[in-house]
């Protein structure tokens, strides 16, 4: 298995391009099965979550003919098999975005259950009841949520949370139903916007994605996707984390501040410089980093995704900050791991305290979860001597050429076999 290597000390300098956004180019490659005709899609990350994904689409009748670089070219008018099976659903819960369009467009949908995850329990009961609402009925059977339908029909439903991937599902099912459909409590994120933006560009219906009511009056076929992939705002988090960190000089290109208004805002207080323009933001560090608090909320609030990532930040601050996430039961799986590395990190119920210290120590750390994973490789970059990250298949899941991006602004980082 790979390992990361990572030797602190060096300072980040130059300029880091992000890719486009694995949280909108998964949905969006569900997406495609309500389509008919050849889909092309830009701007796709190099991330396995997007590896999966394509062979997911492909395990249920879909024709790619073209998955490179970051372009991928597929035809769903062939889809024909409505099984999700368990070897790929189970290593990634994003799968679960199938079963809204598999529903539409065959009237049937065998998804396995995604199970558990590092990072809770995460069930899927709010896709299951806004699907039922448009009049699917759906059964669990043996591991699999299995769906039928003969016609969706509009519906008005309130999601009992704000579920991210469960507005995108119940969002795309209603595209193709009869009616009218109007979704309350219904997740803000950019990426809910885009898809829509995206399904509207094919001849969809929807009006108020990106507020928390979207309304989405149904119609009968759409057409191929064209798309080219929105900026993957985590991944702009992460890098400019990095730059204040490692009290760098950084630019963050093809990015967009406006999607990332709280973590820019907390850096700030944090005593980091942030300069933003259109489709960058610049990153200086400045030496000294005063503590913030943060609470992580559904967008737009702070997002859960960077939460790992500001408490690696808050450990080198000059004080106490509280880190308190409510998206999520059991994301603080790095606190331990950061704790190995001299961090000072006490954790009571959702809260996390974090009293900065004078340095971090290079440890081998294990990476649990994504975003954890990340914030290992952060706090490697400004600990004492090595830190040697395992588990780093989770940081290849979402993020395109970590390595290579910190080297080319100056870190010291490596990938051993
Ligand atoms: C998406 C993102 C993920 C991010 C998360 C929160 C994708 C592919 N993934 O995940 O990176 O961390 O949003 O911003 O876009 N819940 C239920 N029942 C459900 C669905 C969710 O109880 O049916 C709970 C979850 O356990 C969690 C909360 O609702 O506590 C929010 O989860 P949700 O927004 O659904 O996350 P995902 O869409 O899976």
């Amino acid at each position: 298995m790979d390992k990361i290597i990572v030797e602190g000390g060096h300072p980040l300098n130059g300029q880091v391009t992000i890719s486009g956004a694995k949280n909108a180019v998964l949905p969006v490659l569900a997406a495609t099965l309500l389509t008919q005709g050849k889909s092309e899609i830009q701007a796709v990350p190099g991330v396995r979550d997007v590896t999966t994904m394509v062979r997911l689409v492909q395990e249920l009748g879909v024709k790619v003919d073209h998955f490179e670089g970051d372009r991928v070219v597929l035809d769903a008018t062939g889809m024909n098999n409505p099984i999700a099976p368990y070897d790929l659903v189970s290593t990634m819960r994003a799968s679960c975005l199938v079963l809204g369009p598999l529903l539409a467009r065959l009237g049937e949908a065998k998804v396995s259950l995604p199970g558990g995850c590092a990072i809770g329990a995460r069930p899927i009961d709010l896709h299951i009841k806004g699907l039922e609402a448009l009049g699917a009925k759906i059964q669990l059977e043996e591991g699999y949520v299995h769906g039928t339908a003969k016609k969706l029909k509009g519906v008005r439903h309130t999601f009992d949370l704000v579920t991210v991937t469960g507005t995108m599902n119940v969002m795309m099912a209603a595209t193709l139903a009869e009616g009218e459909t109007v979704l309350s409590n219904a997740a803000r994120e950019p990426e809910v916007s885009f898809l829509a933006d995206v399904l509207n560009q094919s001849g969809a219906k929807i009006k108020g994605a990106g507020t928390d009511k979207i309304v989405i009056h149904g119609v009968t076929s759409l057409t191929p996707i064209e798309c080219q992939i929105l900026p993957d705002r985590i991944e702009a988090a992460t890098y400019m984390i990095a730059a204040a960190i490692a009290n760098g000089n950084v630019e963050v290109l093809n990015c967009t501040p406006g999607h990332m208004k709280p973590i820019i805002d907390k850096l700030r207080q944090a005593g980091v410089t942030v300069d933003t323009s259109e489709n960058s933001v610049r990153v200086k560090g400045n030496g000294q980093l005063s503590p913030v608090d943060i609470t992580t909320e559904p967008y737009p609030g702070f997002a859960t995704d960077v939460q790992a990532q500001f408490m690696t930040l808050m450990t080198l601050a000059k004080g106490q900050s509280r880190i308190t996430e409510t998206v999520f039961e059991n994301r603080f799986m790095h606190v331990a791991e950061l704790k190995r590395m001299g961090a000072d990190i006490s954790i009571e119920g959702h809260t996390a305290t974090v009293r900065g210290v004078e340095y971090l120590s290079g440890a081998p750390v294990m990476a649990t979860d994504l975003r954890a994973s990340a914030c290992l490789v952060l706090a490697g970059l400004v600990a004492e001597r090595d830190t040697v990250v395992s588990r780093v298949y989770h940081i290849d899941r979402g993020y395109q050429d970590m390595e290579k991006k910190l080297s080319q602004l100056g870190a010291a980082i490596r990938r051993v076999k």
